[in-house]
């Protein structure tokens, strides 16, 4: 038997290669996929020889994350339940993709890897590889031979695989950083200053603010202070500059696919920044009807992602309307990163709807503001009617129809 497994280096993945040749007698491939994780991917390679690999696939899919899968992210304004950026959910239909691909290659017939029964990762990666290769069997170790960590910590140690004395859970890429795990599952206890790497504490954070500017085509980003980046650079240098504002923590209390509640911490420096200057820009560019009915298109397309429904029609529907809006989406954003805090200062656009000349306080206004009387009296027509029937002594509804003609005619 020949099998394909997901390999981060880890306990869990490591205790998982070598049982698998020692139970199933499989010979196993291994597969990182590189999305920003800051691993020793050497390191990782010769952890997988030593422990058993027939071959080690290292891919590099960084920008692809960000040209395929990020990018869209943006443009959706993608924050599952208006919190998280989804940075882990993001990654795993296109690392299924890859292990589905070496599998193709290699001949396999199985998939393998390490999550638990019990989060949202297993959800992802099984229907992304179901969606992309229904013959392809999955192996779920943890969840299907029960492995406790207890039990993982004492087969490593007789085996020679190395063990830490980790406290959390952590997952990461370009777009964020994932915390679980330890004091964090106390949804009382506040966050312990140690479990940060990507931002520094938004009280030693500089006094003086960094001003940023991101120009967007089509609603993706395409340079950081007039500077011309490929995206997934815009996003590496964004991560460094406003974590070292304090800018991208995340505590959130979030409802995993599986139905548990789940306390999460994030540090997502460069997204929380780059979904609201984006986010900004479009105010500036879209109708009301447009951003009203986009927000609910961008929050199915969030709960779409955050379940593993990458593959689902609905998706890819929905992309097809976000593409059309983002057309409009270009411009540049200005962002004031201090203490914690990414706020937009300023914002300009060839397509703006904003107008200076009709919003004006000033004389020179272009707005009729005579017209407004009559609109008044017809947007308000039902809901004056109503409140007048109810609290008027002796309007009848009859009446207050005629009493309304009269003063919108
Ligand atoms: N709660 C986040 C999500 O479901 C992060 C999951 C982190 N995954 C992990 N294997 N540690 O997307």
């Amino acid at each position: 038997m020949k099998a394909v497994l997901a390999y981060s280096g880890g306990l869990d993945t490591s205790v998982i290669l070598k049982l698998m040749q020692e139970r199933l007698g499989a010979e196993v491939v291994t597969v990182t996929v590189d999305v920003g994780q800051k691993d020793d991917f050497k390191a990782v390679e010769e952890k997988a020889y030593k422990f058993g690999a027939v071959k080690h696939y290292h891919i590099d899919a960084k920008d692809e994350f960000a040209d395929k899968y990020v990018s869209q992210a943006i443009k959706a304004n993608a924050l599952y339940e208006k919190a998280y950026p989804l940075a882990t959910a993001l990654s795993r239909p296109l690392i299924a993709e890859k292990l589905v691909e070496v599998a193709k290659k290699e001949g396999a017939d199985v998939i393998a890897h390490g999550c638990t029964g019990k989060g949202n990762d297993q959800v992802r990666f099984n229907l992304g590889i179901h969606s992309l290769s229904p013959d392809t069997e999955i192996l779920q170790p943890v969840m299907e031979w029960e492995l406790s960590r207890d039990w993982e910590m004492e087969y490593a140690k007789r085996k020679g695989i190395p063990v830490s004395d980790k406290i959390y859970s952590i997952d990461e890429n370009i777009w964020g950083r994932s915390i679980e795990g330890g004091i964090l599952e106390d949804p009382m206890a506040e966050p312990p200053e140690e479990i940060f790497e990507w931002t520094v504490s938004p009280s030693l954070a500089p006094d003086e603010p960094d001003y940023i500017t991101v120009d967007f085509e089509n609603g993706v980003p395409t340079a950081l202070n007039g500077e011309p980046s490929k995206l997934l650079d815009i996003i590496l240098e964004l991560n460094e500059k406003a974590g070292k504002h304090g800018v991208g923590r995340i505590d959130h209390i979030e409802d995993r696919t599986v139905g548990i509640k789940s306390r999460e911490i994030y540090e997502a420096p460069a997204a929380l920044t780059l979904i609201k200057a984006h986010y900004d820009l479009e105010k500036l560019i879209l109708t009301k009807w447009v951003l009203e009915f986009k927000e609910l298109v961008d929050s199915k397309w969030s709960w779409l992602v955050y379940t593993g429904l990458w593959f689902e029609p609905l998706r890819e529907a929905l992309d097809a309307f976000i593409n059309e809006v983002e057309g409009n989406i270009n411009g540049t954003v200005k962002v004031k990163l201090w203490k914690g805090n990414a706020i937009v200062v300023g914002r300009e656009s060839e397509n703006a709807l904003y107008s200076k000349e009709l919003a004006t306080y000033e004389k020179f206004s272009t707005f009729d503001q005579k017209l407004a009387k009559g609109f008044i009296d017809l947007f308000g027509l039902q809901s004056v009617l109503a409140h007048n029937l109810k609290t008027v002594p002796k309007v009848s509804n009859l009446e207050g129809a005629k009493i309304l003609a009269k003063k919108v005619s």
